[in-house]
């Protein structure tokens, strides 16, 4: 299949690791023109190299620093055709010991990063007339882990945002969509896995299973999700393929978050 993604011009936050790094790998693939972005030239580079490819670049910007997002929305071209609000950081602990300093970061970090690109770029996405703004939300924003409350809420409010963004590009061939993973298999949650195991003397297997059959008993498919299922999902939603779909969340999430009639 033809994904016609061939030339177009990319930017995915928050990319050097993870979903946003094989996301950008598949953009590639494809033929489209990728910027990357992570919060330093190390891993930037590092990131870069990895793939290996003459239509990546990237940008080194920390969504909680304001001067570097303005640096980064000035360096990101006026014509981009793909958005990807792919940055998103979390802490998980219990509320009390959560402070209002790491509220104000996950809902800069992983809202307002969207709200700044989208508030730039989607204007001139409508003036070409055609564009993809995609957000990456969690499964937490409607399972809402009572270890995991800052994080919940803040996706959820990037549920909220990206479904009345879309109501803007009413009558034009500009799509704004949510994709929901679910559990995903990223470095981070690899390091989480293989140092639970070490401390429980268990396999990482053993701990993802206890995972799935304790906290997401919900889970249809008792498994991590590999970054991949979410990332073909990602390129699919912004390619021209996706074209009738608008205003929507998509759920990666391996059925966690129940069933829809
Ligand atoms: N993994 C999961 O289980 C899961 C589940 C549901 C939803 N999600 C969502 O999916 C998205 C990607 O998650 P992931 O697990 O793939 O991420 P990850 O592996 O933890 O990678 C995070 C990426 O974001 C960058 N980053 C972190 N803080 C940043 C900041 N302040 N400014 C700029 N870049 C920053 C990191 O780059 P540097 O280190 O180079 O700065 C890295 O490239 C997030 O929005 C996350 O909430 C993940």
């Amino acid at each position: 299949m033809n994904l016609g993604l061939k030339d177009k011009k990319v930017f995915i936050s928050g990319s050097t690791k993870g979903i946003g790094f094989e996301t950008a790998r598949l953009f590639l693939e494809e033929g489209s023109t990728v910027i990357i972005n992570g919060r330093t030239s190390e891993s930037v580079k590092y990131a870069i190299d990895k793939l290996d490819n003459k239509n990546v670049s990237g940008i080194v910007a920390d969504f909680l620093n304001d001067d570097q997002i303005d640096d980064l929305i000035n360096r990101i071209p006026n014509d981009i055709d793909i958005i990807i609000n792919n940055v998103g950081i979390f802490k998980g602990q219990d509320f009390q010991s959560e402070t209002i300093k790491d509220w104000d970061d996950h809902f800069k970090v992983n809202l307002m990063s969207g709200v700044r690109l989208s508030k730039h770029f989607l204007p001139m996405m409508l003036k070409k007339n055609w564009g993809r703004i995609l957000f990456i939300s969690s499964e937490c924003s409607s399972l809402v882990p009572g270890d995991l409350l800052s994080y919940s809420v803040s996706k959820a409010s990037v549920n909220v945002f990206s479904s009345g963004l879309a109501k803007l590009t009413k009558g034009s061939n500009v799509t704004v969509n949510t994709i929901t993973p679910g559990s995903t298999l990223s470095e981070g949650s690899k390091i989480f896995l293989q140092e639970t195991a070490k401390r429980e003397s268990k396999t990482s297997r053993e701990i993802e299973q206890s995972f799935f059959k304790e906290v997401r008993n919900t889970s249809l498919i008792q498994r991590f999700l590999d970054v991949k299922e979410v990332a073909t999902t990602i390129v699919y939603f912004a390619s021209p393929l996706s074209s009738g779909t608008n205003g929507a969340s998509i759920r990666v999430d391996g059925g966690s978050m129940g069933c829809i009639n």
